[in-house]
C-alpha cells in the first residue's frame, strides 16, 4: 500500500468515529490524544526548535533567577518569597538540564533533582506562577489533581498520561516534552490519616506510584490505549514494517506539587511547642500560619501522612501567603492581564465601554477577600454585579458604562437608572 497517499491521521479518525456510530449508535465513546492528531511538528513553531531542521532541536534557557521574578512580579501580586524561591528553583533545574545537554559526561554526576512543593491556601497563585514560568521559558505545562489518581486507587497508566499530556502540549515534540512541567494539584489529599485512623492506602500507593516518575524513567508513549495511537502505531507501521517505541524519558522533567495542607501549621506549631517556649500550639492568625508554614520539615509532613520517600524527593518548599483585601484590589487595579481587563474586553466585544472608580475596586476587592477563595472570589463578585448589565446592555443604545461604589452595592437599582435613562434599544 502506498503510505504516501494515507490521509492524516484525523481524517483517519473522523472516518472510524462515523463508521462506528453508524454500527453502533451513540453507545460508542472516544477518547483522543490530541497531541498525535495535529500537523506534523515541522510545520508548527516551537519556542527554540530550528525551523529548518526540526531534528537538530536545542533547548536553550538564559534566564537569571531575578529575570524571572521580575517577569512573574508584573502578573503577580504579593508572594514575594515564593517568587523568588520558585526563580532559583527553575533555574538550577533548567541550567542543570543545558549542562547535561552541553556536555553529557554531566549527566553522570551525582545531582539531586529539585522537584518543588508548594504550600499556601486557595487562589493565591500556586498555580498561575508555575503557569507564567512555564511560558515564559517556553516549555510545555501540564497541571493535574492529585485526586484524579486517588479515586482510582492505581497510578500507573495515569502517570503516564501526564508525560503524554506534556508532549499534547509541546504540540507532539518530542524532544521539548522532556524538559516539560508537571504540576500536581492538590497533592495533600494524598496523604493524611483516614477518618478510622489508619492511613489512606490508596493516596500512600499514588505516593509510591510517583516516586520513580519524578526521578527518572522511562515512558513509552505509544502505550495509549485510545483510538489515535493506535492508528498512528498502525500507520508507522505499514510505513516502516514496526513500529519504535517512543520513549519519554522523565529525568529533566520539573514536578512541581502543590496543596492547602490544612492542619500541617498546628503540626509543626506543637514541634516547635516542644522546644521553644512561646509559641501557641494551635496557630490563629494568618501570618502565623505563613509563618509556621514557612519552618515546615520533612518530619512534619511525615506526621501529616506523607511517605518519607515521597517528601524526601520534594526537596524545594514553597510558601505562598493569604491575600488580604488590599493584595485583591492591587490585583485588580496594577496586575497585567487582570480580570478587569478580560472584563472590558467582554463588553467591548458589543462596543461596550468599560470603567470602573478606585472606589469601586476597593470595595469589590473588600468584598472578595470575604469569600475566603483568595483571587478567585474577584470573579465571583464582579460576575454577581455585572452579569445583568451583560445581558441587558448588548441589546441597548448604550455605550459606556462606569462601575461607582454605588452600582457595586446596588447593580440591580443602577441598571434600571440606566435603562430607564435611555430606552432607545435596538429593534432587529
Ligand atoms: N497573587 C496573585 N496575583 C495576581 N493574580 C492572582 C494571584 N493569585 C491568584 N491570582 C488569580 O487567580 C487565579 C487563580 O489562582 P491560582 O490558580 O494560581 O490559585 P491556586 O493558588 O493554584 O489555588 P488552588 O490551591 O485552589 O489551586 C489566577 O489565574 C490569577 O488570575
Ligand atoms: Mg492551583
Amino acid at each position: 500500500m502506498e503510505t504516501k497517499d494515507l490521509p492524516h491521521p484525523s481524517e483517519i479518525q473522523r472516518d472510524f468515529e462515523a463508521f462506528m456510530q453508524q454500527k453502533y449508535g451513540g453507545h460508542v465513546r472516544f477518547v483522543v490524544h490530541e497531541a498525535k492528531m495535529e500537523a506534523p511538528r515541522s510545520e508548527r513553531p516551537s519556542p527554540s526548535a530550528s525551523k529548518d531542521d526540526p531534528k537538530s532541536y536545542d533547548f536553550q534557557f538564559h534566564f537569571l533567577p531575578k529575570d524571572l521574578k521580575e517577569h512573574l512580579d508584573r502578573f503577580v501580586v504579593q508572594q514575594n518569597e515564593a517568587k523568588k524561591a520558585l526563580a532559583i528553583a527553575v533555574c538550577d533545574h533548567y541550567n542543570h538540564v543545558m549542562e547535561c545537554i552541553h556536555s553529557p559526561s554531566e549527566a553522570e554526576m551525582e545531582f539531586s533533582k529539585q522537584n518543588v512543593l508548594m504550600l499556601g491556601p486557595t487562589g493565591v497563585g500556586k498555580t498561575y506562577l508555575v503557569r507564567l514560568i512555564a511560558e515564559l521559558i517556553g516549555v510545555p505545562f501540564v497541571k493535574a489533581d492529585a485526586t484524579r489518581f486517588s479515586e482510582t486507587g492505581y497510578v500507573g497508566a495515569n502517570v503516564d498520561d501526564l508525560v503524554r499530556d506534556l508532549v499534547t502540549q509541546a504540540q507532539g515534540d518530542l524532544h521539548l516534552a522532556q524538559y516539560g512541567i508537571i504540576y500536581l494539584d492538590e497533592v495533600d489529599k494524598l496523604a493524611g490519616v483516614g477518618t478510622t485512623g489508619t492511613k489512606d492506602v490508596s493516596g500512600r500507593g499514588v505516593q509510591f506510584g510517583l516516586l520513580k516518575l519524578m526521578e527518572e524513567t522511562e515512558v513509552n508513549l505509544r502505550g495509549g490505549n485510545d483510538i489515535s495511537s493506535q492508528i498512528q502505531s498502525l500507520m508507522e507501521f505499514q510505513k516502516k514494517g514496526s513500529v519504535e517505541p517512543q520513549l519519554i524519558n522523565t529525568r529533566h522533567i520539573l514536578f512541581i506539587v502543590s496543596g492547602a495542607f490544612h492542619g500541617l501549621e498546628e503540626i509543626i506549631a506543637r514541634r516547635l511547642h516542644r522546644r521553644t517556649i512561646g509559641i501557641s500550639a494551635s496557630p490563629t492568625s494568618q501570618s502565623e500560619v505563613s509563618e509556621l508554614l514557612s519552618l515546615s520539615q520533612t518530619e512534619d509532613f511525615i506526621k501529616f501522612g506523607f511517605e518519607p520517600e515521597f517528601v524526601g524527593r520534594l526537596p524545594v518548599r514553597i510558601v505562598c501567603e493569604k491575600l488580604v483585601a488590599n493584595d485583591l484590589y492591587h490585583i485588580l487595579k496594577d496586575s497585567e492581564s487582570s480580570l478587569i481587563q478580560q472584563y472590558k474586553r467582554a463588553f467591548r466585544s458589543y462596543g461596550i465601554d468599560l470603567a470602573f472608580s478606585d472606589r469601586a475596586l476597593k470595595l469589590i476587592a473588600t468584598r472578595a477577600s470575604l469569600e475566603k477563595t483568595g483571587a478567585r472570589a474577584l470573579m465571583t463578585v464582579l460576575e454577581k454585579v455585572l452579569r445583568d448589565f451583560k445581558y441587558e446592555l448588548p441589546s441597548s443604545s448604550i455605550r459606556k458604562l462606569r462601575v461607582t461604589e454605588g452600582l457595586v452595592n446596588h447593580p440591580e437599582r443602577a441598571l434600571r437608572k440606566l435603562l430607564g435613562a435611555r430606552r432607545i434599544f435596538r429593534r432587529q
